[in-house]
Parts: structure tokens; sequence; C-alpha cells
């Protein structure tokens, strides 16, 4: 249930905590509330408990920012110096403490993807990828599934080109995590980000994986303190927070497949609405129809002629973004759809989209007849593009 009268359509922002998860935290709160750290009494170790039951190879932290600059940071400032690449149309929580790197010495490559009129729009080159690796190169990072437009980068291939040369990964998961498979394993990634808030978990609560638990990873804790989780991150766990997070990954891991079935058939229905109300809306990103370059719950198109902005705001029953929560108070056009080709007026006229397994044919319906009623008032004003 959102917020009653609101559509809630922000779910690449964040997401409603399930009643679930509230459920398996309650007791982290009143019962078992001890500190993980504190083993000398019975309560501390059941606390511990709790969290050793939430992992395997797992820092825990305070969401993906600190996981993207633990890896980041953490992993090049113990290497000493080097190369770095990455892409444009990464998260600002990876491109900041990248340019962070570039200030103090290391060389950091950010490739573009391709365009809308190629075949594979949103997505890294290989070819380019590959290029782009020179002998010192220490580290690459990039994101699994885009904030924005629900680009899946080819994740594999790249772990392959760097694990030939011996150069570490970095995989930003947060949009991915509880959305499609995300194994380790068959990525051959070395370190992933992934925060809880994304996936109907709390906020606060996030984790990096880290491969062999750091003795072949070997990271530089940014926040010291303690010495917990074997001194790469200071701080007493979040146990009410980890817990929530275990708990919400084993939802999304039961439901994942026909979440995702459901999602991808509503946001068709979604799209398929709006342009037969407002005519042709420039799809943002990968094909709808190519499931595995493209989130089943994202949905990015543009309104032309249009400003998204006014749209939103002349349809406020309706939670949606023009982009990445992060930049919302931001003038600067998306740097992600700048990054895909996108001009200063097709970018203000874009929308993004984002469902979750909460969404209903209902709110999709409405949502469809609000912000084609919004972008009818604006074009009958005349008002389009904002200044
Ligand atoms: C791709 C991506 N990375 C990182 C983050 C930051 O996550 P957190 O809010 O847990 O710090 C977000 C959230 O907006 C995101 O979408």
């Amino acid at each position: 249930m959102s917020k009653p009268g609101t559509i809630y359509l922000d779910n690449h922002a964040t997401t409603r905590v399930d009643r679930r998860v509230i459920e398996a935290m309650l007791p982290t709160f009143e019962y078992e509330y001890a500190n993980a750290g504190s083993v000398t009494h019975r309560l501390g170790q059941a606390a511990q408990e709790l969290v050793e039951h939430a992992r395997s190879e797992i820092v825990f932290t305070s969401g993906a920012t600190e996981s993207n600059n633990l890896a980041l940071r953490g992993y090049s400032l113990r290497r000493g110096a080097g190369h770095l690449v990455t892409v444009q149309t990464e998260h600002l929580a990876v491109l900041a403490p990248l340019q962070k790197l570039e200030q103090v010495g290391f060389r950091v490559t950010r490739l573009p993807v391709q365009g809308p009129t190629t075949a594979c729009p949103g997505l890294v080159d290989l070819e380019r990828f590959r290029e782009a690796l020179q002998p010192d190169t220490v580290l690459a990072s990039v994101m699994l599934a885009n904030n924005e437009m629900g680009a899946i980068q080819p994740l594999a291939e790249i772990c392959q080109l760097c694990r030939e040369r011996g150069i570490a990964v970095h995989c930003d998961a947060t949009q991915a995590v509880g959305k499609i498979p995300v194994d380790v394993e068959e990525l051959g990634v070395d370190l992933l980000s992934f925060t809880a808030h994304k996936f109907h978990g709390p906020k606060g609560c996030g984790a990096l994986y880290v491969r062999g638990s750091g003795r072949r990873i070997r990271l530089q804790s940014q926040i010291d303190g303690g010495g917990q989780e074997l001194g790469r991150r200071g701080g007493t766990l979040n146990v009410s927070g980890i817990v929530g997070m275990a708990r919400a990954l084993e939802l999304a891991l039961e439901t994942r497949a026909e979440d995702s079935a459901r999602m991808a058939q509503l946001r068709d229905r979604l799209y398929r609405q709006l342009q037969a109300k407002l005519g042709e809306l420039p799809l943002n990103g990968p094909r709808l129809d190519a499931p595995g370059e493209r989130l089943a719950n994202n949905l990015n198109c543009q309104f032309p002629g249009l400003d998204g902005h006014s749209l939103m705001v002349g349809s406020p029953q309706l939670a949606l973004s023009s982009g990445s929560a992060c930049t919302a108070t931001s003038s600067e056009p998306s740097h992600v759809l700048t990054a895909l080709g996108l001009d200063r007026d097709q970018v203000r006229s874009s929308l993004r989209f984002g469902l979750s397994r909460f969404t209903t044919v209902e709110e999709i319906d409405a949502a469809s007849e609000l912000l084609a009623d919004s972008a009818c008032r604006l074009r009958a004003l005349g008002s389009h593009t904002a200044p």
C-alpha cells in the first residue's frame, strides 16, 4: 500500500518494506537486541548467530554507497597506484569515489555506452572495453543493472576479459539483486555491492561481497574502529538491518521469476497505453522485449515536446522521477541519458518508471490516465519544454 491516493512508481529510488521483513526484524529491537560484538554473554552470542546466519563472504555496510566506496577506495588504495576502468552511466556512488582516486594519482577511463540507434543501446561495447584495459589496470567497476534505464551490462564477459589479465572487477549490483539472477561464481566478479532498501528491505543496511573472504582481494578499511568485519569496517553491526536484509533477500529469491514476469507485463501495458494516448514516445535504453538486457521493472521514455518535470507536477498523485533520486535536486541533465547520446531537450522530456512486486494493474491504468491528462493540459497551455 502506498500513501493513500499515491501511485508509487519510483521503485528504483527505494521500495516499500515488506511486512514479512518487518516481522522478522521486530524481535531484534525488543528481545534479541544485544551487540553482535558482545560475545561474552548469551544475548550477544545470539545476535552474532543471527548475523552469521545472514553472511558468507560479506562485509555488512550502511548501504550501497558505502559498499562502493569500500570496494573502490579500499582496493585501489591498497594497490597504491595504477589505472581504473568504469562506464559513464555508473551511479554517482561509483563515479564520485573514482574522481577522488583520480585526484590522488590514479588514472580513470570512463567508457561510453552504445547509442540509441545501435543494436544494444545503453550497453558497453566489449571490444571498446577490451581496448581500454592497460598493462597497469588494477580494477574495473561496472554496474550490473542501471538505475535510470534498466540496462543490464554483459558482466560475465567483462569479468572474463579482466580475469585473463589479472584485473579485479567490482560490480554495483544495487538495482539487480532481487530482480535478476546474481551469482558471483557465474559472473566471476570479485567485489559486489548491494543494499536492502531496493528489494523491500530496510534502509541503512547494505553489503559488499568480497571474493575469498578478503584473502585474495585485500581492502584497506575506510572506517576504522573496533576491528569489526575482520578489520575491514569498524562499527557496531546493524543486527536488525542485517536480519531484515536477509529476510528480504529470501523473499525476493522465492518470488523473483513470477514477480519479473508480472512486472514486465505491467510495464509493457503502461508503455502501450501511454503511446496509445499520446503518440510515439521514444524509449531510452535497451528494448523492452530483451529481458537479458533490461530490467523487467524499468521503463524510461521521452515525451517529445514536453517537460518531464512539468508532467510530474501536473500529476501529483503519481510518485515517479525523471532520474536518479540522488541527483533529483540538481539542475544538471541526467548524466546517464546524456551518455546514451540524448540531447538536452530529449533528456528533459524523459521520465523514469520503476515498478515493484506490489504494483497493481489498477495503478498502471490510473497512472497512464493521469499522465496523459497532464500531457494534454500542458499541450493545450502550449507550455511544452520548460526553460
Ligand atoms: C545503482 C545504485 N548504486 C548505488 C546506490 C546507492 O545506494 P544506497 O542508497 O544504499 O547508498 C543506488 C541508489 O540510489 C543505486 O541505484
